[in-house]
């Protein structure tokens, strides 16, 4: 295992224990149109509230013209690294139809956002989402209309050499270990707080 993937109590789907959201991406490799519109059919298939379909994706290719301008929305920090990303995709929830407000729109994009994740590392690259970025750039630059909100920017990529990112904090922060709330902070039963599972077992404890 290394340091990167998920540290679990029981094994977990390989695709869901390998995922996280490297910085260092190989620019020397490309995203395929092909392996974009796999995560975007994956994306596509996600469920959402009423079947309402919230989720929409403006997307480029390193090197085309969107991707150039979803770039320009991120902030320096994100555009340090996500430059070399091989696609850059900007996800929007739909809030709003004729009907009115259209409820869980930001919930359906996460689901859709989590299957594009998920594909992504299927299809050997990475993905980074990021809420750094300028909503309103997105909607200038895009003319997105009213009743759609730019909600993430996310790179997607070839896995790189820590190296790639220069900084030595960086490169620290790249190679460093990943954390979660242990999982009896994290799933309870009976009242707020009882842990659910304790620490180390598979299963409930008995009685
Ligand atoms: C909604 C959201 C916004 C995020 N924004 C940024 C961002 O602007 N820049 C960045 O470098 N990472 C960003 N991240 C990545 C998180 O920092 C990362 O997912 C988290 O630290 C857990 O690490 P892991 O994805 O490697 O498991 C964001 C993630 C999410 C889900």
């Amino acid at each position: 295992m290394s340091d990167k993937e998920a540290d679990t109590s029981v094994p977990i789907h390989d695709l869901i224990a390998r995922r996280w959201s490297p910085r260092a991406l190989d620019d020397t490799v490309e995203v395929s149109p092909e392996q974009l519109r796999a995560v975007l059919e994956a994306a596509r298939w996600a469920p959402s509230f009423g079947n309402t379909q919230p989720a929409r994706y403006l997307a480029g290719l390193r090197g085309d013209d969107t991707f150039r301008r979803i770039l320009g929305t991120l902030t320096e920090r994100n555009q340090s690294w996500a430059h070399r990303a091989g696609a850059l995709l900007i996800g929007l929830a739909v809030t709003e139809n004729e009907k009115g407000e259209i409820p869980y729109a930001e919930y359906g994009l996460g689901l859709a956002g989590q299957n594009l994740v998920l594909q992504a590392v299927a299809e050997g690259l990475v993905a980074h989402q990021m809420a750094g970025f300028d909503p309103d750039a997105v909607r200038r630059e895009f003319t997105v209309p009213a009743g759609v909100r730019p909600a993430i920017a996310i790179a997607v990529g070839v896995l790189g050499a820590p190296e790639v990112l220069g900084d030595e904090r960086g490169i620290a922060r790249e190679t460093a270990g990943r954390k979660r709330l242990p999982l009896e902070e994290f799933a309870f039963t009976g009242d707020w707080g009882e842990p659910l599972f304790a620490t180390g077992r598979s299963h409930p404890p008995a009685g």
